[in-house]
């Protein structure tokens, strides 16, 4: 029961993250979920009372402390000292919530060193995969996942985060929706090498299982990572692949519609942003003419990037008559 009570608000998340606000069932699917409902309310006194469950506890590295600003679910937060040295007491924030996620600071500023793209690339890479606040986040044994590609490259696709085989491969869009990233960018007439990849997130959201849409906090922390990393590629186009790239590049907007956004230009820090469809939901969830309408986009870069688009390509997902 908790299983499918699980994987029907996960995909609800997943919808909402897609901007919309709004589901549409018919009558036998509302009666599913009447009796789902029932049956839950029913076993709901055997789980442990919110009280008992004890939340678990997390630590917020030193060099962050004043930044703290805890995530809305935070219920508890303390000063302690930790190491018990009295010539050094450190003072760690520890921060307990239902969730057992740590708060997330606000990102420290820092400048790319001077130097050339690779430089910059190299000394970006090693500050995020040693930042320790990513680190916090990760489950034990999975890694912080940071951009790949071609540093000059024209078209810099930007993901939502790391998904499962993503933070055991440290690369981005490698599991089952960048199987058809990778496809997609090669019916485009490119290769993974040719363009360059990021997510907004350097690390999975942390969920007890699947995946969940980032908060604003998570986002605004890693999002300095993926700015310095666009202006290092320096791209003339950017890809925002789902809702969650385009809030994140754009700024929260809740009346903002994919449906509405997809297929126009917008702008992002002086450069050319295109709005589209994520693979994943593609995967999962998208007709035919949502298909037709996410490589017209992709056309449309093409275009915009002087890319040749043959008469073939022209014609890719279109409805057979
Ligand atoms: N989804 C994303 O948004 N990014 C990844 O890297 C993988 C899946």
């Amino acid at each position: 029961m908790k299983e499918i009570i699980e994987t029907i608000s996960d995909e609800l998340r997943r919808i909402a993250s897609e901007g919309d606000a709004f589901v549409s069932l018919d009558d036998k699917s509302v009666e599913i979920l009447k009796k789902l409902a029932g049956a839950a309310a029913q076993e709901a006194p055997q789980r442990a009372a919110p009280s008992q469950a004890r939340p678990q506890k997390k630590t917020v590295p030193e060099e962050f402390v004043d930044d703290v600003k805890p995530m809305e679910f935070v219920s508890e937060v303390d000063m302690v000292k930790l190491d018990g040295k009295d010539d050094a007491p450190k003072k760690v924030k520890i921060v307990e919530n239902i969730d057992g996620i740590a708060a997330i600071p606000k990102p420290k500023p820092f400048e790319l060193p001077e130097g050339g793209k690779r430089e910059q690339w190299e000394w970006l890479r090693d500050r995020v995969l040693n930042d320790p606040v990513c680190h916090e986040h990760l489950k034990p044994g999975k890694k912080v996942v940071f951009g790949v590609g071609n540093l000059d490259a024209k078209i810099f696709f930007c993901g939502e985060a790391p998904g499962a085989d993503e933070e055991i491969q440290g690369e981005p869009f490698v599991g089952k929706a960048g199987q058809l990233l990778t496809k997609i960018i090669a019916t485009m007439g490119l290769t993974r090498e040719e363009v360059y990849i990021g997510n907004i997130m350097n690390w999975r959201p942390e969920v007890p299982k699947g995946n969940r849409p980032p908060t604003e906090e998570e986002m605004n922390y890693c999002l300095p990572y993926l700015k310095a990393q666009i202006a290092i590629v320096k791209p003339q186009i950017i890809v925002a692949l789902g809702m969650t790239a385009v809030n994140g590049l754009l700024g929260f907007d809740p009346t903002r519609r994919m449906g509405k956004i997809r297929g126009t230009w917008q702008q992002f820090e002086g450069r050319d942003l295109m709005c589209t469809y994520h693979p994943s939901f593609l995967l999962q969830h998208a007709s035919a003419s949502m298909k037709r309408l996410a490589w017209e986009d992709m056309m449309t870069v093409m275009e915009r990037a002087g890319m040749p688009v043959s008469e073939k390509q022209r014609g890719y997902f279109l409805p057979k008559q």
